[in-house]
Parts: structure tokens; C-alpha cells; sequence
């Protein structure tokens, strides 16, 4: 099917089905074009309690939609691809992940969504990027932290907390730690007068450059207020979509991956989920997420705490 028939198919199945299209700002722009919620990984799980149809797409990677599916059980949550896999979520994986808990009790578990839901279940409270710092900081300082599993994130939370008897699980995710010094440097160069906005799960290095460090929506929000016209963009490149439709009259530039001569730094997984397989989705009804009723139990506890203190916090 050509894409402009596609577009027609998917607009037309959402509204005869009534179902609810999410998604993540990494996606390809012609998906995001089509979503009833665009957003971070924040965002997208406040929209997950406030779904009024009964079935559910969600364009990201595979844990959103366990997110979605352990705070709205009743729905049908589809995901596009269920090869969307997430390079975090898969550095902390659950057994290797319980021993670590277990030797260290006492510990108050904070883990970012880009979890499993089976490492959800064995966390205190989740968190995302827009969150993280808010979160950590509201646990009094004699509780002892285990955080994981993105280091970069929790270098950038010790940093900013000063609490660096966190404990910290050894993962990364490959988008972000793709990024290097070397190109913002060159890339600054070019453009002198450019802010320079990077996502915390980059590695110090880069954060220490930036002008803004923050969740994909704080990024989105710091280009739209900012009186600069330029920007170098060290997150996933789909973010750059939504930048450019809010401000289409600054410049927004990708920092390309170290390894790579291609101009962005996409994400594999998130590029995975196209306008022919949400359609497919629509369509047929697939790939249903599903979890069993014990461990969704368990693994919504860290979100609902989170989504709590959140909200208590006004984030
Ligand atoms: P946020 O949605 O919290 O910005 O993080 C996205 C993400 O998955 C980064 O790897």
C-alpha cells in the first residue's frame, strides 16, 4: 500500500475499532502524526490511566507497553512490533537483577520504566527522566539508594543530589552513550550561538556540555521558550519532529553517532514500529501485550508510587 492509502486505512480502523493510538516521541514522524498522545515515557503512562477505549496501540518499544497494559489490565494493548525491544530494559535482566537486590537490603529500589515488568516487581518505586532527580530527592537522605539501570542517568542524579553512596546497576542505553564530545564540539563550532540540549542518559562528558539536560519533554519545552534559534539535539533523533512543529522557525540539529556516518542518532527499535505495521496492528488486532495477574500486581506498585509522588510533586 502506497503511504498516503495507509494513513487513510489506519485513520479509518482507529475510528471504526475506537482505538486509542499512544505514542513515544522517537518514533518516525508519520506515526506520531497519527497518535492520539504523543509523549515521554511519563506522559504516555498518566495517558495510560486516563484511556477511555478499550483497546490500545502503543508505537514505542516493548516496555511501554507493559506499562500501559500493568496500569490499565482490563484494556487490549497492542504494540506494532514485538521485536521492539529497549538496549536498558535488556542490561538488567531479572535474575542477575534479584541477586543484585538481595545482597544489598536495606536498599531502596528505584528503577527508570525502561524496565521489564519483571524488574518492576522487584522495585520500591520506578522513575522516568522526567522524574528521576525529583524522586531521588524525595527520599530522605539516610535511605540508601539502589538505582538502576541506566549508570548515566544515575551519575547525573548523584552529581545533582550529591548522594554518591548510590548504588548503581551497570547498564546504558546504546542511543545515548553513542554520543560524543567530539561531534557537539565540531557541531558547535559550526554553530556557535547554538544551546546544546542532551537527554541525562547521555555520558558526562556530553551532559557537561549541554545547556539543557532533561527528559525528551524538557528538552521539547526548553526549544520552544528559549530566545535561541539554534540548537544541537543529543537525544533520539525523532524528538527533532516535534521540536521543528512547535518552533518552525529555529534550526534544530542532530548529533550524529560517533560510529556512524548517517546524520541521526536513531533508535533501531523505536524506527522498528512503521505506518504499515501499526496498521496491521489495527487491523488484525496484534501483537497483544500480556502479562500474568501476580506480576502485574506486583510490578504496578513502583508505578503507581510513582505516578503519586509524581503528581504530589506537580510533574
Ligand atoms: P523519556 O521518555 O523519559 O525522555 O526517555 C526516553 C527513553 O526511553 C530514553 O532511552
Amino acid at each position: 500500500m502506497e503511504e498516503a492509502q495507509l494513513v487513510d486505512e489506519i485513520r479509518r480502523l482507529k475510528q471504526e475499532k475506537r482505538v486509542a493510538v499512544l505514542a513515544h516521541y522517537y518514533t518516525a514522524p508519520q506515526v506520531q502524526r497519527l497518535a492520539d498522545c504523543v509523549g515521554d515515557s511519563l506522559a504516555l503512562a498518566y495517558e495510560a490511566t486516563r484511556l477511555t477505549s478499550e483497546v490500545v496501540v502503543v508505537c514505542g518499544v516493548h516496555f511501554m507497553g507493559e506499562t500501559v497494559k500493568i496500569l490499565a489490565p482490563t484494556k487490549k494493548v497492542l504494540l506494532p512490533d514485538v521485536n521492539a525491544s529497549c538496549s536498558l530494559a535488556e542490561s538488567c535482566e531479572y535474575t542477575a537483577f534479584k541477586k543484585f537486590v538481595e545482597a544489598h537490603p536495606h536498599h531502596t529500589v528505584v528503577s527508570y520504566v525502561n524496565t521489564s515488568a519483571a524488574v518492576k516487581s522487584l522495585t520500591d518505586i520506578c522513575c522516568t527522566s522526567s522524574n528521576a532527580l525529583a524522586i531521588v530527592n524525595s527520599l530522605p537522605k539516610s535511605e540508601k539508594v539502589l538505582f538502576a539501570p541506566d549508570r548515566n542517568l544515575a551519575s547525573y542524579i548523584k552529581a545533582q543530589t550529591g548522594r554518591e553512596d548510590m548504588l548503581v546497576w551497570d547498564g546504558a542505553c546504546h542511543v545515548h552513550e553513542r554520543f560524543s564530545v567530539e561531534k557537539i564540539v565540531e557541531l558547535k563550532g559550526q554553530h556557535p550561538n547554538a544551546k546544546v540540549l542532551a537527554h541525562p542518559e547521555c555520558k558526562k562528558p556530553v551532559l557537561i556540555l549541554a545547556d539543557e539536560v532533561g527528559s525528551t519533554a524538557a528538552l521539547l519545552k526548553y526549544s520552544q521558550l528559549s530566545t535561541a534559534k539554534e540548537f544541537i539535539v543529543a537525544t533520539e533523533a525523532g524528538i527533532l519532529y516535534q521540536m521543528q512543529r512547535s518552533s518552525p522557525d529555529k534550526t534544530f540539529i542532530p548529533v550524529p553517532p560517533t560510529d556512524s556516518t548517517c546524520g541521526c542518532n536513531d533508535c533501531e527499535y523505536m524506527k522498528l514500529i512503521t505506518l504499515q505495521k501499526l496498521y496491521l496492528s489495527l487491523q488484525h488486532e496484534v501483537h497483544e501485550v500480556l502479562i500474568e495477574e501476580a506480576l502485574r500486581k506486583k510490578a504496578e506498585r513502583s508505578i503507581v508510587s510513582m505516578l503519586d509522588l509524581s503528581k504530589k510533586l506537580g510533574l
